[in-house]
């Protein structure tokens, strides 16, 4: 299918385009005090600088480090990269007050503004998207347990071969990419299919050095969601499938066990799932 033309060049420069047409990074931290640049900076410059005295880096080795973080940028992998090997504990330092639901990592493939579903509705896919339809039922409460009508669910997740709406060449703009609304009972009830397991692009940069550290590149089947309502936090989650091969060796280290769904399987060969959200109260 012609999505077997996706390469980590097209997904990585759109990850970075988007990063940087969505967000607006440095205004977040315009008042950042120069003692705290300087303490960030000289933790970090001084870790590097820490390993190549233990480990006796070479005049070789530091120069393909240098072609190499040039080429992360020229392929436009760094959301990748910093998605994989630092998003998760960013994640959980920003979490770890939270009394609600487990969140996890974002990853480089979120896109504001799909269409909205309503509180029941089927995710856009194509005739035929191949894939284990899958049925979500869940509500949103509160860490108090009261129901939060009109939040809402933003869901979106690889198609049966790993790949993501516009992000890998030839798939519909919105394919498997959708905003539900919660109803006055907070309930929601989702149409979908089962997405698979998903390599990072292994044609680039990220991929060169997962071959060269003998690592793999898979992260085990998700669905992402971002959920919100007026007052609360924001949660951002990823959902995953008992029995996956790489739930336990995610390359992204995003799985927990909160976030494992309890799939029962139908008999006209859909799969149902009840899982839902509590979200902390602003602080
Ligand atoms: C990456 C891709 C994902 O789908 C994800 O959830 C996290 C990270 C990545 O390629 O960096
Ligand atoms: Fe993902």
């Amino acid at each position: 299918m012609s999505t077997d033309t996706a390469t980590a060049a097209a997904s990585g420069a759109s990850a970075t385009e988007r990063f940087h047409s969505d967000k607006s990074p440095f205004a977040a931290v315009a008042d950042t005090s120069p003692e705290r640049v300087d303490r960030l900076a000289r933790k970090v410059i001084e870790a590097l600088q820490q390993t190549v005295r233990e480990e006796k880096v070479s005049y070789d080795e530091y120069n393909a480090l240098k072609a190499w973080l040039i080429n992360v940028g020229h392929d436009g992998e760094w959301p990748l990269f910093l998605d994989v090997w630092l998003e998760h504990v960013v994640e959980e330092v920003a979490t770890e007050h939270r009394e609600g639901s487990k969140g996890t990592i974002e990853g480089p493939y979120y896109v504001p503004g799909a269409p909205e579903l309503g509180s029941v509705g089927t995710i856009e896919m194509r005739e035929g998207e191949a894939g284990t339809p899958l049925v979500w039922t869940g509500a949103v409460t509160s860490v108090d347990g009261s129901p939060l009508a009109g939040a809402l669910v933003e869901l979106w997740h690889a198609d049966a071969d790993g790949f993501y709406s516009q992000f890998a060449p030839g798939i519909p703009e919105w394919n498997l990419r959708g905003n539900f609304r919660t109803d006055d009972q907070g309930r929601f009830e989702i149409h979908t299919i089962q997405p698979a397991p998903y390599q990072i692009p292994t044609d680039g940069s990220c991929g060169k050095l997962i071959a060269a550290a003998g690592w793999h590149a898979w992260r085990p089947a998700h669905l992402h969601v971002k959920v919100s309502a007026p007052g609360h936090e924001l949660l951002t989650a990823q959902l995953y499938f008992p029995g996956d091969a790489h739930n336990d060796d995610d390359i992204a280290s995003a799985v927990k066990p909160e976030l494992l769904l309890d799939p029962k399987p139908q008999d006209d060969g859909s799969v149902t799932v009840d899982y839902g959200f509590v979200l902390d109260p602003e602080r």
